[in-house]
């Protein structure tokens, strides 16, 4: 099979992406643009702004992909792009895009679930680095700002196949970490600066009570002699609208309101800040309070993710999505995971976090397979994954 280029673009969320990426296994371009500072004065992402920022982002992105690829329109195999989940209208700039493209180029056209193309993050920087050897089944946990989902993930034929075993019951993981952080006052997104400052704290310092973060157990361990057999009764679910709330109750009742206020406008008035202004405006209760509720996610993430792992007698484990980025994250898995003897995966920084080059590494199983998308598919904002 001679090599394919492949173009993807992604516009889910908050940031307008395009990248070249040769047969889902080497990255050759990888252009990002993020719409944080757009979004950042009302403290989480506003749709129709996202989707203006996409399109007068799209253009230019796309053109700085290929001409870092040494690529042209012309010479691409294929262009694939992100269908859902995600902003509908978000979803819409670069589906339309994408199909403008195809259809003048003659080119064809890949439509990519964007959880898919976060579990692909992983696999592209694998066989990037010469490991084609990852052990199956593969339980892949997708956390991120609108996710916290688990999928056992198998290769058939040249496709993949995917079964959701658990997934978040109100906020995902990412959603809390920016949540909180928008109640501590310290700006969005969240994650980046909770991960930053939390080793300024002590994570021993409040207790959140395991009904804070609350979730039933339904595990059955009938029923589960393989992993194909694991049906939608067995579930390893999340819940972190608890854990948010608890933390603005310790806000109340130790009031900290005023001091949170002052910190908010004093951040708000400099550009830029960096992490020494956070901690110089953070005081001892709040870095204590970051370091805990970090600390809390982090445990919870990781024990019901190798749960799941050991009911499944999974071989492998990947973490992949926005919050994968996080330090204590990264390490606790890997400690945890090295006690079960199980492998654990995560993408590069850059990748864990949205982008393109998962959208154009996911849709290559799809191209070699003819598995194309009619030219009137459309945004599907709940799209799930299969
Ligand atoms: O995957 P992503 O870029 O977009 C979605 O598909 O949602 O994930 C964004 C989420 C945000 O909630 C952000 O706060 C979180 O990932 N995030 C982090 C870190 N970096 C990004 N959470 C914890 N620690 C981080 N270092
Ligand atoms: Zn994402």
């Amino acid at each position: 099979m001679p090599d394919a280029y492949i173009l993807g673009i992604e516009s889910s969320c908050d940031e307008t992406a395009a990248a070249v990426v040769r047969s889902g296994e080497q990255l050759i371009s990888n252009i990002v643009a993020s719409q944080i500072a757009t979004h950042q004065p009302y403290g989480g992402v506003v749709p129709e702004l996202a989707s203006r920022e996409h399109l007068k982002a799209i253009v230019p992105v796309v053109r700085q992909a290929l001409a870092g690829a040494n690529q042209t329109l012309n010479s691409v195999d294929a262009i694939a792009v992100t269908q859902g989940p995600g902003l509908a209208g978000a979803l819409l700039v670069g589906i339309s895009y994408a199909k403008a493209l195809a259809f003048a180029l003659d080119k064809p056209l890949i439509a990519v679930n964007h959880l898919e193309g976060h579990i692909h993050a992983v696999l592209l920087e694998e066989r990037q680095k010469g490991n084609h050897d990852l052990q199956f089944p593969v339980l892949a946990l997708v956390v991120s700002g609108g996710h916290t989902h688990l999928y056992l993930a198998a290769q058939l034929n040249q496709g993949w196949t995917y079964e959701n075993i658990g997934h978040t019951r109100d906020d995902a993981a990412g959603e809390a970490f920016d949540k909180v952080a928008k109640l501590l006052g310290l700006g969005y997104p969240g994650g980046p600066i909770i991960d930053r400052l939390a080793p300024h704290g002590d994570p021993t310092a409040v207790k959140f009570l395991p009904a804070q973060i609350k979730h039933r157990d339904r595990r059955d361990r009938k029923g589960q002699k393989e992993v194909t057999t694991i049906k939608s009764d067995t579930r390893f679910d999340f819940s972190y609208s608890g854990i948010k709330t608890a933390v603005l109750r310790y806000v109340e009742v130790h009031n900290m309101h005023r001091s949170i206020e002052i910190r908010r406008e004093t951040l708000a008035q400099l550009s830029g800040p960096k992490l020494e202004d956070f901690v110089a405006n953070c005081d001892r209760q709040t870095l204590d309070l970051v370091a805990s509720f970090q600390r809390a996610m982090v445990e919870d993430l990781v024990s019901k993710t190798l749960t799941a792992a050991r009911a499944c007698d999974v071989a492998t484990l990947f973490v992949t999505g926005g919050v994968a980025a996080n330090n204590e994250l990264r390490s606790t898995f890997e400690r945890d995971g090295a006690q079960d003897g199980l492998p654990v995966y995560f993408p590069s920084r850059p990748l864990s976090t949205d982008n393109a080059a998962m959208i154009a590494a996911a849709a290559y199983p799809k191209f070699l397979a003819k598995d194309f998308a009619a030219m009137d598919f459309s945004a599907e904002a709940s799209l799930p994954l299969r």
